[in-house]
């Protein structure tokens, strides 16, 4: 069968590696991809920003199932469509989509459905927020209601700092029409964990558990960033936990959504904070994560197509799954100035060294590649270097021995992946 892959980044090419591992797919096509990508699939221009552009693709490639990687196409409705049209799509509606694209739909929704999650006011003017304030202790966490790629949620320090940042994301100034109502939440303590379940609507099934890293710097320090690295190890989710989160996050938010006409099938993605009142929802994405999907992916020993599959067909159960015991882990390569304004078009060089290292896979998230070969840098997450092992240290030491062999002129990279887990002598 062949396989459409839309969007452009690490996560991609981690989905474009694993659906090529089925023995069912013959062809992968990736819109648009990126260098690395297309040294395993086929890649082809796509704005993804547009449904019509997109259905045109799909039309021409004429795949037997499209896989949607970024939330943007969801949130436009590119599931609706390609529905409408009968084409075999992965992913979420728009409408399920919601859950990701709307900060103040998921917390309503969290409440009407008792789901776990921080104190919450939603805000549609300057009047309302100072309104809501009294009611909130410091820091207070400023969300923006809509999708603003990473950049839409504040933790101030003070009221008036909140009040500032609310009041330039409600005048349009900071993120435009993202920002037109926004959220204030309360501030949560704790570790952050991110858990993926698979759902056709009615049933789920869990990946293994990933952490991320969002902030720019070691030590979890500087601004936040799409993510800095990533990993995955049986020792980050116990089982009786894994079923309480279930039971008691995921389940209900199925349920919830098929009970308001809204059923969400694809991989509903949970973001928790563990605090010692028990785990609590930050947000959901109606996607893969990215980078954890990279560290996820190298774990699943089964079919990701069956899957995907099965979400589409209403049969997804809870052995969809089967996973290795390894642990893995994924460093992101950036560009100097990210998450600011950074440089592209630098060459990279040992990349082909980097691979040789045991366990380990390079995934592109922004690089392109001329015809001798070469590979540049084409975004601010330029590489998500990845490997498996046996225990979570030895997984930890290969990345980072690829990550050595790497090399582009201002490149940055977090040196403490996995170190909290580490020490805690995981
Ligand atoms: P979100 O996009 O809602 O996941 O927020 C991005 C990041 O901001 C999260 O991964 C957390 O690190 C942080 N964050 C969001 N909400 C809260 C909260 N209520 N308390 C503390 N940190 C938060
Ligand atoms: N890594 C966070 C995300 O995918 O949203």
């Amino acid at each position: 069968m062949k396989v459409l892959i839309l969007g452009s980044g690490g996560r991609e090419h981690a989905l474009a590696w694993k659906v090529r591992q089925s023995p069912r797919v013959s062809e992968v096509i990736c819109a648009p991809g990126n260098g690395g990508i297309a040294e395993e699939a086929i890649c082809v221009n796509a704005d993804l920003k547009n449904i019509d552009a997109i259905l045109e693709v799909a039309n021409r490639i004429r795949p037997d199932l499209t896989v949607v990687g970024p939330e943007l196409p969801l949130t436009l409705g590119v599931v609706d469509e390609f529905n409408r049209r009968g084409l075999r799509v992965f992913g979420p509606t728009q409408a399920a989509a919601r859950l990701e694209s709307s900060k103040s739909f998921a917390k309503q929704f969290m409440q009407r459905f008792k789901i776990p999650t921080a104190g919450y006011a939603v805000c549609n003017s300057a009047e309302e927020v100072k309104d809501a304030l009294a009611h909130f202790s410091t820091p207070v966490v400023v969300k923006a209601d809509g999708l603003a790629a990473g950049k839409s949620v504040v933790v101030a320090q003070s009221k008036e700092e909140a009040a500032r940042v609310a009041g330039e994301m409600l005048s349009g100034k900071m993120l435009g029409s993202a920002g037109a109502c926004v959220v204030l939440e309360e501030f949560l303590q704790g570790d952050e964990l991110s858990f993926l379940v698979l759902s056709d609507g009615q049933r789920v099934a869990p990946l293994v558990a990933a952490q991320d890293h969002k902030r720019v710097g070691d030590g979890d320090t500087g601004p936040n960033t799409g993510g800095m690295g990533a990993y995955s190890a049986d020792i980050l989710l116990a089982a009786q936990m894994r079923e309480w989160l279930l039971a008691h996050i995921a389940r209900p938010v199925i349920e919830g959504m098929r009970a308001e006409g809204s059923e969400y099938r694809g991989i509903l993605y949970v973001g928790l904070m563990l605090t010692p009142r028990g785990p609590m929802v930050l947000e959901f994405n109606c996607r893969f994560g990215d980078p954890e999907t990279q560290p996820i992916l190298m774990r699943m020993e089964s079919d990701l197509v069956d899957a995907m599959e099965a979400s589409i067909d209403s049969r997804v159960s809870e052995g969809d799954f089967k996973w290795s015991s390894d642990a893995t882990a994924c460093v992101v390569i950036a560009s100097g100035g990210y998450p600011e304004v950074y440089e592209q078009g630098k060459k990279i060089t040992g990349l082909s060294e980097a691979a040789k290292i045991e366990g380990v896979k390079v995934f592109h998230a922004g690089t392109s590649r001329d015809q001798s070969g070469n590979f540049y840098t084409a975004g601010g997450r330029v590489l998500g270097v990845t490997a498996r092992a046996r225990d979570l240290a030895m997984a930890v030491e290969r990345a980072y021995a690829a990550v050595e062999k790497i090399h582009f002129d201002a490149m940055h990279y977090r040196k403490d992946i996995a170190a909290r887990a580490l020490k805690q002598k995981v």
